[in-house]
């Protein structure tokens, strides 16, 4: 039997996240090749929009990652970014879709194993999960 393995793409700010993923690059610390780093000057920057479209385009799983609450680089951009991803689950709730696809995770620079921790948490959630109903309607 295959085993799924979950498309995840992460939409990252450069300060932190994409900063802390290229620290787990020079750790050797290996985090699941199934998330597809995408790379933001703020998460502030990221757009309902692009959430959902992820998800649209085959995405199984989405997350933003920011830098720590008080510590964006432009005041709130990271908090603006979670109340996104709180809006885009509640619409994945009416859409029939798991909310638990989406998440918004908070890190800073130095926390390449964090990095690499929630590469791994996403991955094993959208597995459980299964393949995102979207893309099996699609095919369908
Ligand atoms: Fe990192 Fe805003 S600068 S989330």
């Amino acid at each position: 039997m295959d085993t799924f393995e979950p498309q995840i793409v992460a939409f990252c700010c450069k300060y932190c996240a994409y900063a802390a993923a290229d620290l787990a690059g020079s750790m050797r610390l290996s985090y699941p090749p199934n998330v597809k780093i995408v790379q933001l000057p703020c998460t502030g920057r990221v757009d309902i929009f692009h959430l959902l479209k992820a998800i649209e385009d085959g995405a199984d799983g989405v997350y933003v990652a920011g830098c720590l609450e008080g510590e964006c680089h432009f005041l709130k951009g990271n908090l603006r970014a979670r109340k996104k991803v709180e809006y885009v689950k509640r619409t994945l709730v009416e859409l029939g879709i798991e909310p638990e696809r989406v998440e918004m995770y908070n890190l800073s620079s130095a926390m390449g194993p964090r990095f690499a921790e929630i590469a791994r948490e996403m991955t094993d959630r959208v597995r459980e999960l299964g393949p995102s109903p979207v893309k099996a309607e699609a095919f369908a």
